[in-house]
């Protein structure tokens, strides 16, 4: 079965009629043939957009109206959340457990966003005897999203939610290699109220249908999440019709262990900011800074946690998946040989699995890589995958330094029963989420959560994000 592109309230086919092939990363089979959008199926859903914004069905909607709309979003994920959560691990290959999570953390972005279309409000500004002075927030418009493989249906729900609790009208561009749930979320979304047009999906190839949804005059707004070098194009081309961009693309984030801390509880936190979803997390906490009296405990821990952890197909709910592609696999096994050659030394892993049952998948071992030095590719650069670059420290002056010293600032962690130092982190460190003895927030829908640096601008979750999808109006009253 082909599946297709959401156009207007329509399942439609490409102009063309081409497909292309998604694959289980699990096994490396087809797992479905999906149609592959055109420059010509961009202007027909921009144009969708467009009218569904102009119509008003939606943005002039009763708030309360837009808020309700999404709540039954919210509850349709959720009852649907088993045939979610398997068609994500099959598509990206993340163990079912996760998928669960996932599947739970989209349906949270609906009702935290339901929760705030009638609450986007403006502000007056006293001008003195006279006059009234307000501002009104009102919908950008069409916001185009372009969205990565590694959290489809999390990611997904984290720009489209806001942009409709907004009042905006969206084209939403999944991710070649994992484009399934996106298109569920688009059905459901439809088949619970949203009007024809407001929500369109459009599977596509990056430089095909993403550039030209990018580089579309139609569009008023982009989100993207994905690599810089492909942000930093995006980014270009929507400047040419001066279209604003929110922009999340990953990092190189650190967790900082100091040597009073918790081991235990420091190094399950370690392993899972690293290894959950095989490491193809943007916020991944891919170095490890520990201070050196810590060093051996810390890594004899995660070495532990490490070799117990079963590898295996998603919906076999493993602890750790495959990689997403045959490409990504071997960008990760590159990255390893170049750290062994800069001096690294593997202390787990560093290889695919041994087990011959996984031989089809694109399967790794949770890797990791000690004495690392800070100027080290495998410290500077994003590996995506479970690979964790350890690093020694003597003093906190030292660990700041090294932590700052990347062209990324996404998260950071600290570890420490010394509230002095993890405050003086929390301020010192560039990092547009800081977390002290704990990593991530289950999802962290409520956080504003985005970039220092090359990670990007802008930001999404939290109320924050709503400044990304309204533009102010400012209305001066003079009265006699
Ligand atoms: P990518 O940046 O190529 O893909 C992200 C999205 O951009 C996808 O929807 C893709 O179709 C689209 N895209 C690709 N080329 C485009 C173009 N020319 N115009 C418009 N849209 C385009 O990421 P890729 O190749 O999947 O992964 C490469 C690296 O990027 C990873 O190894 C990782 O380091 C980073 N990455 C970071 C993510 C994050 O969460 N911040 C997510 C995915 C990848
Ligand atoms: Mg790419």
């Amino acid at each position: 079965m082909t599946e297709a592109l959401i156009i207007d309230g329509h399942k439609a086919a490409a102009s063309d009629g081409k497909t292309f092939d998604v694959y289980d990363p699990s096994s490396g089979d087809v797992l479905a043939t999906v149609a592959k959008a055109t420059k010509a199926d961009v202007d027909r859903a921009v144009a969708a957009a467009q009218s569904a914004l102009d119509a008003k069905a939606w943005g002039g909607a009763p708030p309360a109206e837009r808020g309700r709309i999404m709540i039954r979003i919210a509850q349709a994920l959720r009852e649907r959340a088993e045939d979610l959560a398997t068609l994500e691990s099959r598509d990206n290959g993340k163990p079912l457990r996760q998928a669960r999570a996932d599947v739970q953390v989209a349906a949270r972005y609906f009702e935290f966003f339901a929760g705030i279309a009638d609450k986007i409000m403006g502000n007056t500004i006293p001008l003195g005897p006279g006059f009234l002075d307000y501002t009104v927030r009102e919908p950008i418009g069409v916001s185009a999203q372009i969205i990565p493989w590694n959290y489809p249906i999390q990611i997904g729900a984290r720009g489209v939610a806001p942009a409709l609790a907004a009042g905006c009208t969206v084209v939403l561009k999944p991710a070649e290699d994992a484009p399934m749930t996106a298109l569920r979320l688009g059905e459901i979304a439809l088949e619970y109220g949203l009007p024809p047009g407001v929500l369109n999906v459009l599977p596509g190839i990056g430089p095909e249908a993403g550039a030209a949804l990018a580089s579309h005059p139609g569009i008023n707004q982009l989100t993207f999440t994905g690599s810089v070098e492909v942000g930093i194009a995006v980014a270009k081309m929507a400047a040419d019709n001066v279209v604003p961009v929110v922009m999340e693309l990953g990092g190189k984030s650190p967790n900082i262990v100091f040597a009073d801390a918790d081991l235990e509880t420091t190094s399950q936190g370690v392993a899972n900011a690293i290894f959950q979803n095989a490491g193809q997390t943007c916020s991944a906490g891919s170095r490890l800074l520990v201070q050196r009296g810590a060093h051996d405990e810390l890594v004899a821990k995660l070495r532990q946690r490490a070799e117990s952890m079963r590898i295996g197909p998603g919906v076999s709910d493993p602890d750790m998946g495959p990689i997403i592609s045959k490409k990504q696999l071997e960008t990760v096994e590159r990255y390893v040989k170049i750290g062994e050659g800069e001096g690294a030394h593997v202390a787990a892993g560093g290889s695919r699995p041994q087990d011959g049952a996984l031989g089809k998948g694109f399967f790794f071992q949770p890797t990791l890589l000690d004495r690392v030095s800070p100027g080290m590719r495998v410290a500077q650069e994003e590996i995506f995958g479970p690979v964790l670059a350890i690093i020694a420290f003597d003093e906190i002056d030292e660990a700041i330094d090294i932590a700052n010293r990347s062209q990324y600032g996404l998260v950071a962690g600290v570890w420490t029963r010394d509230i002095n130092k993890a405050m003086t982190i929390a301020s010192r460190i560039k990092a547009g989420q800081v977390y002290i003895n704990t990593y991530g927030a289950g999802g962290g829908v409520e956080l504003p959560f985005g970039g220092y640096k090359k990670s990007g601008y802008g930001r999404e979750k939290g109320l924050e994000s709503l400044a990304s999808y309204t533009q102010v109006k400012n209305v001066c009253v003079r009265f006699a």
